[in-house]
């Protein structure tokens, strides 16, 4: 049976390196997967990507244009793929909105169940993946001149935050985990990297 799995956490959790392992060995298990991310995953959602980045606008554009490049997503990637019997994973999906432009704007919170409402009635993660590290230790990670990813490109509008805005981006994503609990692994991202293999192995052997 197919599944719809995510994984969130403030920027420089080390989510995408663990998604790119995870996918690997879930394939290995056998299942098609389709990896893709949010804001982005389909031509106008990369394009509307570039935007939410790089330009200034208001804290509502904002999570209406994520809202928007997910609608897209939902409609012509995830509930394809789903349909087809793939699994997919994305990076990141609508718990994102709500601990950044949620928790780390201020947006209320009751806009955003609204926007979630509308986009994706019937869709919900199987499983959603949380890496939790502290805040000090991410935004080292994202600075540090070994991040590959980062070594040559500058650091976008949401990493050049203030570590006040991670906090709260943080608090937003464990406010999310205890309203639903179950539907959540937290994976402390803090620890080495075998650890967190380890941790996700055992996942995998669950699903
Ligand atoms: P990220 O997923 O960290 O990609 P990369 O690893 O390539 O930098 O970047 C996406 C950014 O978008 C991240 O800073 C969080 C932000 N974001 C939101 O603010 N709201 C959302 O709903 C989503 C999906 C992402």
């Amino acid at each position: 049976m197919s599944k719809f799995i995510t994984f969130e956490g403030v920027d420089g959790a080390g989510k995408s390196t663990h998604l790119a392992w995870f996918a690997d060995a879930l394939r290995q298990r056998g299942p098609d997967v389709v990896v893709t991310r949010e804001p982005g995953g389909t031509p106008l959602g990369e394009q509307l990507r570039e935007i939410l980045l790089n330009q200034t606008m208001s804290i509502g554009t904002e999570a209406l244009l994520m809202f928007a490049a997910r609608l897209e997503h939902i409609e012509q990637v995830i509930k394809p793929a789903l349909r087809a019997g793939k699994w997919v994973i994305s990076d990141r999906f609508s718990d994102a909105s709500f601990a950044y432009q949620g928790g780390g704007r201020g947006l209320d919170w009751d806009k955003l169940s609204q926007l979630e409402q509308w986009v994706h009635p019937d869709l919900q993660p199987d499983l959603t993946l949380f890496f939790d590290v502290p805040v000090e230790v991410a935004r080292q990670r994202l600075r540090s001149p070994d991040n590959n990813r980062q070594s040559n490109v500058t650091l976008d509008r949401f990493e050049q935050e203030q570590a006040g805005f991670f906090e709260r981006v943080r608090a937003g994503y464990h406010q999310r985990i205890r309203q639903n609990p179950q539907r959540y692994a937290v994976i402390d991202g803090a620890q080495p990297l075998e650890k967190v293999k380890q941790q996700l192995e055992g996942i995998i052997a669950t699903l």
